[in-house]
């Protein structure tokens, strides 16, 4: 068997350990790896195919990002390009695609990849391929798994960010409003706000009253607490308002979104005349090594596509269900977002121990 193995989307930690235990468990039963650079550009572009051998997957496990690449413009479906009078379209090379797999000798594709390159996997699927799909990304959005790899070590990056503006914050008396990932779904600034004490979070399932917000600020003040930390997830908006888009999308790119934690902050300030800071976390939550979760999960997701495709169960994702990894159909899990349920036990808890939610 000829296996393949592509990242997709966005990056985040625990690709190269998933991308090791594929490797590793592939080798265990005589078959070989081969990675495609850069999402699927290896097999439509000039980025290349690498042979992926036991010495190539050596100490990779704790390493972020991916030694194959990613792109988050790289829809074969949607593929851009030029056009003779020099514009850019975008163009369905997923027959080019189809046919490159071919060619290459492979017999399965591991795709490993968010929401978008799930969906990709899927009508892959759908053209012949055979495709098992591993569910990545930080911000936790994908429906059939409990978690995706990568969300722990973005939260344990965000809680210890959040953890490090209480002491400045309390310093100076300000209020400071930290902006998080999570486009569609609030999960890293829910987890991370609860468990760093934050006072106030804002969740793109909560639309926000910005009164609510200066309210729970004022209450502190009126009880001795002369700073707050404020949580926003790039996603949240307020009520009855839009989701802040930083960059509208063009040819092969997608919607950039963020800019919400400014707008509060200044709308704090105005309001409260409470002097205010605000900040993006940023990619750093995407950066640097899994957390021991992740790693273990990322690992038990590799091993597992591998029993899927020694089983030829294909146009499936691997899924943590636990106790156990258990597969799902990719049909049932694209085009839906795993979004924070309302009566959650975590929100819940945010409520019980004060924490704002703006509403
Ligand atoms: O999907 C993961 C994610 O981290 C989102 O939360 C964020 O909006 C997006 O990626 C940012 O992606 P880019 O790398 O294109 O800025």
């Amino acid at each position: 068997m000829r296996i393949a193995i592509s990242t997709g989307g966005g990056d985040a930690p625990g690709l190269n350990a998933v991308i090791r235990a594929v490797v590793l468990a592939a080798h265990q039963r005589g078959w070989q790896c081969y990675g495609i650079r850069r999402g699927f550009g290896g097999l439509l572009g000039n980025d290349g195919i690498m042979t992926l051998n036991t010495a190539a997957v050596r100490g990779i496990t704790h390493l972020g990002g991916t030694i194959l690449g990613t792109t988050n413009r790289g829809n074969p479906f949607r593929w851009p390009t030029a056009q003779p009078d020099g514009s850019m379209q975008e163009v369905d090379r997923s027959a080019d695609l189809v046919a490159a797999f071919r060619a290459s000798g492979f017999d399965a594709l591991v795709s490993i990849g968010g929401d978008g390159s799930l969906k990709i996997a899927h009508d892959l699927w759908i053209q012949g391929m055979p495709v098992v799909g591993v569910p990545k990304t930080i911000d936790n959005d994908v429906v059939g798994t409990l978690v995706t790899f990568g969300f722990d070590s973005a939260v344990t990056t965000a809680t210890e960010a959040i953890d490090k503006l209480h002491t400045t914050a309390e310093s100076h008396d300000r209020v400071m409003v930290v902006e998080l990932m999570g486009r569609d779904a609030g999960w890293i600034a829910l987890n991370s706000a609860v468990s760093a004490s934050a006072d106030v979070v804002l969740l793109p399932e909560i639309p926000f009253d910005i009164v609510k917000v200066c309210d729970a600020i004022r209450h502190r003040e009126a009880t001795g607490r002369h700073y707050s930390i404020v949580v926003v997830a790039e996603g949240a908006r307020p009520r009855g308002g839009e989701t802040q888009l930083v960059e509208r999308r063009t040819v092969g790119t997608v919607d950039r979104i963020g800019g919400i934690g400014g707008r509060v902050a200044a709308a704090i300030a105005e309001r409260t005349g409470k002097e205010t800071r605000s900040l993006v976390l940023g990619h750093l939550q995407r950066g640097g090594s899994p957390t021991t979760f992740d790693r273990l999960l990322a690992l038990r997701f590799g091993a597992a596509a591998v029993r899927a495709i020694a089983e030829a169960t294909y146009g499936v994702m691997v899924a943590y269900t636990p106790p156990t990894i258990s597969t799902v159909p990719l049909a049932d899990v694209i085009g839906r977002t795993k979004h924070v349920p309302l009566d959650s036990d975590t929100i819940q808890t945010a409520r019980d121990i004060g924490i704002s939610f703006g509403d």
